[in-house]
């Protein structure tokens, strides 16, 4: 069942075109983490890591470029990444202007003794480190651009960006990780910060169990503990689509939000879930990546 690897390019209503983008996107993203996973010496780690750079890469994904808008038109990003050997885990919240949040995030694991650095502190930890800042906009497409404008005007035009991006694995070793990375909510407040930087709202994992990502409504998941929600119930012996599933209806009936997730138990047990019309994702294993837009349906190629 080792290695073994879930990713998801967000959960939320999209029109067919968009969906369509998203699963080649999540298929592209699914090869590169599986390349880094599956070569000897793989690191879970560096595979989540290398899904979630490519997410946050394609256009058409609410993370890194691509990111929707808050109320000012500008972005504002979240990332989150974690190993379940010691624990050890580094988020970024409200950060602006770099190409890839995620690795950001993996420095303040590395490199600082905390856990969550935001805004400009983000920055100039980033800046510190030697990532090079963007100009002003450089993340900013026409396609959100349209999308704040319509929430704006209350119109119901392009389905506005929504979810996150995350990866979870498990490597040949048994050591697991999740990265995630997010542009937020549409038209969100300036300074906002979701689930996806927080530690069992976002994503959660320790080796003694297996790894969680969660996506969608950002307050939703906080109310519910969605990552950490799911990853008890994987801890109690729930078999780990169950806990995902069950999770996911749990949050939708008591937020009255929308939410998705995947997870991979320490044995290599997958799981997708979303209470959202539609969620982007993949997973591989056992030679064969399969990857959907909607939970039940899938493309499968032999990897
Ligand atoms: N789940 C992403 C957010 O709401 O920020």
């Amino acid at each position: 069942m080792l290695p073994a690897l879930v990713i998801h390019g967000g959960a939320g209503d999209v029109d067919e075109k968009r969906a369509l983008a998203k699963l080649k996107g999540v298929q592209i993203a699914a090869r590169e983490g599986w390349k880094l996973l599956n070569q000897s010496g793989g690191s879970a780690l560096d595979a989540v890591e290398a899904a979630v750079r490519v997410m946050e890469d394609d256009e058409n994904f609410n993370a890194g470029t691509g990111s929707v808008l808050n109320l000012d038109g500008d972005v504002e990003m979240d990332a989150l990444i974690m190993e379940g050997h010691k624990l050890n885990a580094g988020a970024v919240a409200a950060m602006r202007d770099v190409k890839n949040a995620v690795s950001v995030a993996r420095l303040v694991m590395e490199k600082s003794e905390h856990i969550l650095i935001v805004g400009q502190g983000a920055n100039r930890f980033a800046e510190a480190h030697g990532v090079p800042r963007l100009e002003p906009g450089a993340l900013i497409t026409d396609y959100e651009i349209n999308c704040l404008e319509d929430v704006k005007n209350k119109r119901k035009g392009n389905a506005p960006g929504v979810g996150t991006v995350g990866a979870v694995a498990v490597d040949k070793e048994g050591r697991v990780a999740v990265a995630l990375s997010t542009g937020g909510t549409c038209g969100k407040t300036p300074g906002r910060v979701g689930d996806t930087p927080l530690l069992g709202c976002g994503g959660y994992c320790d080796e003694a169990v297996g790894a969680v990502a969660s996506t969608g409504h950002g307050e939703s998941i906080t109310k519910a503990c969605l990552a950490s929600t799911i990853f008890n119930l994987m801890k109690q012996g729930v078999p780990v689509q169950d806990a995902a599933e069950q999770s996911c209806e749990f949050l939708t009936a008591r937020t009255g939000g929308t939410a998705g997730a995947i997870a991979v138990s320490k044995d290599g047990h997958l799981a997708v879930a979303h209470t959202t019309d539609k969620m982007s994702w993949a997973t591989v294993s056992n030679g064969e990546l399969r990857a959907g837009v909607k939970w039940g349906e899938e493309v499968v190629e032999k990897i």
